[in-house]
This record gives structure tokens, C-alpha cells and sequence, in this order.
């Protein structure tokens, strides 16, 4: 917690307001870990995933600082465009959109979307011709604290496909993304999807598809109770890896922070309402908030 922080919560107690539990973030921490972003990865563009805390200031500082936007919703992109970002620093990069919501995005001029099967990029061909795509490929996810589900990406081999079919309608497919899993903490996570990214731009060249760009996702670590890595050391061996599988042809790369751009900056306070136990043998205490699982716990989910 900040000074800052500190002092604004004891603050609002001393003015002995109603104190409702309440996330305070201080907005300096995002603009140093902005920082830290681009000096360990002075040659990747940040594209900040917004559902990691879509607050109009969080925006705003990002947009002045320089940094794009991952999006997943139309309301995301609203609220990118809203905070200052021009449309051609913002992807769409749910796998996963309704028709009428690309149509709504390309309208308020978003150009590159990400895709994951034929099914939509037939869709994308439709409500936003002639845009770019990318296809998100399937990672397993080992080392993340937070892996994702099978839900999003697709099969490397599937992606040569899927990218082909966005050729042939009238898109440019222009790359590959991946997703490490959250709160990655292994720095060499990268690695192997970065080989496995690498396969699919020679496969697509065998077709004549030439792929420019591999957005490598989020998964940066932040900080909780446990130390982790810092981001130059991320930086290092990311570039290691493209050297490695690309050789001298480094694609363009953007990155996709969300929890290490934010997660380090905020703080919940709650207050604790009881604390009781089952039985007098009752070996553990319970404590109760007065916040709850879906109002900004959820990651207590499960532990
Ligand atoms: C496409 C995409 N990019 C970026 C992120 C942000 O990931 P993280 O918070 O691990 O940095 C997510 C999180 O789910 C995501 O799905």
C-alpha cells in the first residue's frame, strides 16, 4: 500500500463519513508500471487489457502516456475512445463477439480484431470488411497461477487455416496471439508459444500469407504477498526467445498487461463485521466482510 493510499483511507475515516468498503488506486503506481513495461520492452507496443480495471482515470493516464488498448467489449471501446485513444490504438480482441458488435466497433473505426475459427472470421468479413485479424492460438498455460481455460485460441495447424480463410475474404490476416495464462510467474512462458507462433508465420508463408505481427498476450505477474520477477527480467527472456525462433526477422509484438499494469496499484478496504467460530473445537475462525465474492473478491474463489 502507498502513502497515498494510506493517507486518503484514513482520511475519509477521520471525516467519519458512512465508510463503505471501497478500491482505491493510485494512479502513480500504474504510470511507473506503465514505464517499466516499455523500458524492458522498448520494442513492443502496450495494448492494455481493459476488463483489468476499466477506470476512466486508469484510462486516461494510459492514453496520455501513450499506451493502446485490448478490448473485449463494445463498452470497453467506448470507454478507451472516451478516455482520449484514437480507434487505431484499439483491438478487439475477444475471440468471442456478437455480429453487431464488431459492426458497432468497425464503425467507430476499430480496424483489427481477433479471431479463433472460420465461423468468425466470416463474421468479421461481414460487419467489418477489409479489416485486420489475428488468429489466437491455444497454450497450456504451465506456470500461471491463473491459467485460462480451453475456451479461447485454437490449434497452430488450425490457425494457418483460419488465417487463410480470412485472405480469401477479403481481410488481412496479420498475426498471431497467445495468452501465457495469468500471473505467470515462469519468465521462460513465452518460449515455446513463441515457437509455436513462429511455425505458423512459415506455414503461412507457404501459402503466401505474411504475417507481420505476435501479440503475446498478458501474464506479467504482480505483485501480492509472494515476490515475483520483475518485468525487465520478462523482457529479457522474451527477446531471447523471439531472437531464438525468429532469428533476424523479429516480427512487430505487442504485449497485453492487465493484472501487472494494475494489480499492485489498488487496495480494498472492507470492514470485518464478525468473526466466529462453528463450535468451541472449531479449529479455524470465520471472518466476515462486507464485501463480498462478486464484489471484488472473486478471485477468493476456490482458495
Ligand atoms: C486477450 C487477453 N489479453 C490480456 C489479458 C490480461 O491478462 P493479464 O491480466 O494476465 O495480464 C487477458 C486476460 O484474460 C486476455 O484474455
Amino acid at each position: 500500500m502507498t502513502e497515498r493510499i494510506r493517507e486518503f483511507l484514513r482520511n475519509r475515516r477521520n471525516e467519519g463519513q458512512d465508510v463503505e468498503p471501497c478500491l482505491v488506486v493510485d494512479l502513480e503506481v500504474v504510470r511507473d508500471n506503465y514505464q517499466s513495461f516499455a523500458k524492458a520492452l522498448p520494442d513492443s507496443r502496450v495494448f492494455y487489457a481493459v476488463k483489468a480495471n476499466p477506470a476512466p482515470e486508469v484510462l486516461s493516464l494510459l492514453a496520455s502516456l501513450g499506451s493502446c488498448f485490448d478490448t473485449a467489449t463494445v463498452a470497453e471501446i467506448e470507454m478507451a475512445l472516451a478516455a482520449g485513444a484514437t480507434a487505431e490504438r484499439i483491438s478487439f480482441g475477444n475471440t468471442i463477439k456478437k455480429e453487431r458488435d464488431i459492426a458497432r466497433a468497425f464503425a467507430l473505426g476499430i480496424r483489427l480484431f481477433a479471431v479463433d475459427c472460420a465461423a468468425e472470421v466470416e463474421k468479421v468479413a461481414r460487419a467489418a470488411p477489409g479489416a485486420k485479424v489475428f488468429c489466437r492460438i491455444l497454450y497450456d498455460c504451465a506456470g500461471a497461477e491463473w491459467p485460462l481455460s480451453r475456451k479461447f485460441g485454437c490449434d497452430p495447424e488450425m490457425a494457418v487455416e483460419v488465417l487463410d480463410l480470412a485472405k480469401r475474404l477479403g481481410l488481412e490476416p496479420c498475426g498471431i496471439s497467445f495468452h501465457v495464462g495469468s500471473q505467470q510467474r515462469k519468465v521462460k512462458a513465452w518460449d515455446r508459444a513463441l515457437a509455436m507462433a513462429s511455425q505458423v508465420f512459415r506455414d503461412c508463408a507457404e501459402r503466401g500469407i505474411n504475417l507481420s505481427m505476435v501479440n503475446m498476450g498478458g501474464g506479467f505477474p504482480t505483485k501480492y504477498l509472494k515476490d515475483v520477477p520483475p518485468v525487465v527480467q520478462y523482457g529479457r527472456s522474451i527477446f531471447r526467445a523471439l531472437r531464438k525462433h525468429f532469428g533476424n526477422q523479429i516480427p512487430e509484438t505487442i504485449i497485453e498487461p492487465g493484472r501487472g499494469m494494475v494489480g499492485n496499484a489498488g487496495i480494498i478496504e472492507s470492514e470485518v463485521v464478525l468473526i466466529s467460530r462453528k463450535s468451541d473445537e472449531d479449529e479455524v475462525r470465520w471472518v466476515y466482510l462486507d464485501i463480498g465474492k462478486f464484489g471484488g473478491l472473486a478471485e477468493t474463489m476456490d482458495e
